[in-house]
């Protein structure tokens, strides 16, 4: 039997392997929330113009809530036949409401119908998404305040650089994400204008009511360009670029929670709640969430490439290679969701060690720079200079084995006869970061405010 909704054409079946490479029911079924609410709005407005009977439109908008129910209850027969979405849930419509479904279909076309779908879709998530990101801050924020205090030690290269507080490295992440969140929002703006209606491609002869279904739908406005509305995808890129980049920021704490939860270097705990065993190895005590965290940054972003490069060499308008937008992006958006929710676990349930990190903190000579600026202000020394004079203070204590604060008073005057005992003020981890009180800068007291200014915030 060749097919019913565009069968006129044919005389018979599609061969099976052309079916299979076809059909995208097995991924655009994620999408049938939007492809119903789609159908109502443009039933309704045909029906308000005159282009179909109010009737007709009563039948369908009644027929596909009873789907919209089928397919939440797991009820719906989903056919690889029938292609996809669009066609599977007309084709039900059909069953159950025989001619009138026929007339849904009056003044659109797939094309236009799957934009608005995915449109709709891709909205969706991001608002979902958007107060997921709103509650993994909450979590680093709540951290953070709890967290203000606790020394450790800051990094440049992975080496030991000066000491930070654990609740301003979390109030960093704070920040990213709200630059995350900004950017699902400008691109949230920019996609919310509505194809439905642009038909085919070229617009149609019905009188539609294309900012009746704009509006019906949420969108701001309809799509001004029939052509433009059919043919982009750069709603789905832009999304997949703000997810990526969210999913990186995700990747990189993810990274820190797994090198900082290691037993050389011992920072941090997470609870049996979010760490594995070893089948081989009893005392194993594996961050497999953070590793998978880290991991699935690569099909987002992969997703990202990949549509690019769908989309790159696409001359106007539909062609069917856009249909592989979906798989992907569906995927990566869900694949975020899940490390997002991840991550907000395991900042609530990580402890970190103090007095590893306030040892740590001290290890490498991190007050270093408060040495060198110390030499600055007491002694009116030039910077570089007393970079210079710090160095072989370090040199020599290195040479003794010896951490900044136990070096000699003697063989410092020996580098800087200038230098007073008052020099072991600023030697301690905890002197070096309560003085941090620049602007943004890592001082105990900055960290409270700021926590307290986002959880006010959030
Ligand atoms: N399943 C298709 C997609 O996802 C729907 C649009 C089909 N349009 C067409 N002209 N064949 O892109």
């Amino acid at each position: 039997m060749s097919n019913k909704m565009w069968g006129g054409r044919f005389a018979s079946a599609p061969d099976a392997i052309m079916a299979e490479i076809n059909a995208s029911i097995d991924f655009d079924r994620h999408l049938f929330r939007q492809d119903i609410a789609g159908s109502k709005a443009h039933a309704a407005m045909l029906a308000k113009q005159g282009i179909i009977a109010a009737d007709d439109a009563q039948k369908i908008t009644e027929g596909l809530d009873k789907i919209l129910a089928e397919i939440e209850a797991g009820n719906f027969n989903f056919q690889r036949a029938l292609e996809d979405i669009h066609m599977n849930v007309e084709s039900r419509l059909a069953e159950m409401i025989g001619a009138p479904a026929g007339r849904l279909h009056t003044a659109r076309s797939r094309n236009d119908q799957v934009a608005t779908d995915f449109r709709l879709y891709v909205r969706d998530t991001v608002d979902q998404l958007d107060a997921q990101l709103a509650d993994y801050q909450q979590a680093l924020a709540e951290r953070a305040l709890e967290q203000a205090g606790t020394v450790m030690p800051g990094f440049t290269h992975l080496q030991t650089a000066q000491p930070v507080t654990f609740g301003h490295h979390l109030l960093a992440y704070v920040e990213m994400t709200a630059r995350d969140r900004g950017r699902l929002a400008d691109a949230r703006k920019r996609m919310n204008e509505s194809p439905l209606g642009a038909a085919a491609l070229a617009g149609t002869s019905f009188p539609i009511d294309r900012h009746a279904t704009a509006s019906a739908l949420g969108f701001a406005r309809p799509m001004a360009n029939s052509l433009d509305a059919v043919a982009d995808r750069d709603f789905v890129l832009e999304v997949l670029s703000a997810a990526s980049i969210a999913a990186v920021h995700l990747s990189r704490f993810a990274e820190e929670i797994v090198l900082w939860t290691s037993p050389i270097v011992g920072m941090l705990k997470l609870s049996d709640k979010f760490t594995t065993g070893s089948s081989i190895m009893p005392q194993k005590r594996n961050p497999d969430a953070a590793e998978l965290v880290r991991a699935k940054t690569g099909r987002i972003v992969g997703a990202l490439n990949a549509l690019m490069i769908v989309m790159k060499g696409l001359p106007l308008t539909y062609q069917k290679d856009m249909q592989e937008d979906k798989e992907g992006a569906i995927d990566a958006l869900s694949s975020l969701s899940l490390c997002i929710t991840a991550m907000a676990g395991m900042v609530r349930d990580m402890q970190p060690e103090p007095a590893r990190m306030k040892k740590a903190a001290g290890e490498g000579y991190a007050t270093a720079t408060d040495l060198a600026d110390w030499l600055v202000r007491s002694l009116g020394i030039p910077f570089r200079q007393a970079h210079h004079i710090t160095g072989s203070i370090v040199a020599a204590a290195a040479k003794d084995n010896l951490p900044l604060h136990k070096v000699p008073l003697a063989t410092m005057q020996g580098v800087e006869p200038g230098i007073t005992d008052d020099v072991f003020s600023v030697l301690s981890v905890d002197r070096s970061v309560k003085s941090r009180v620049s602007f943004g800068g890592t001082a105990p007291s900055n960290v409270k405010r700021e926590a307290k200014k986002w959880l006010k915030l959030l």
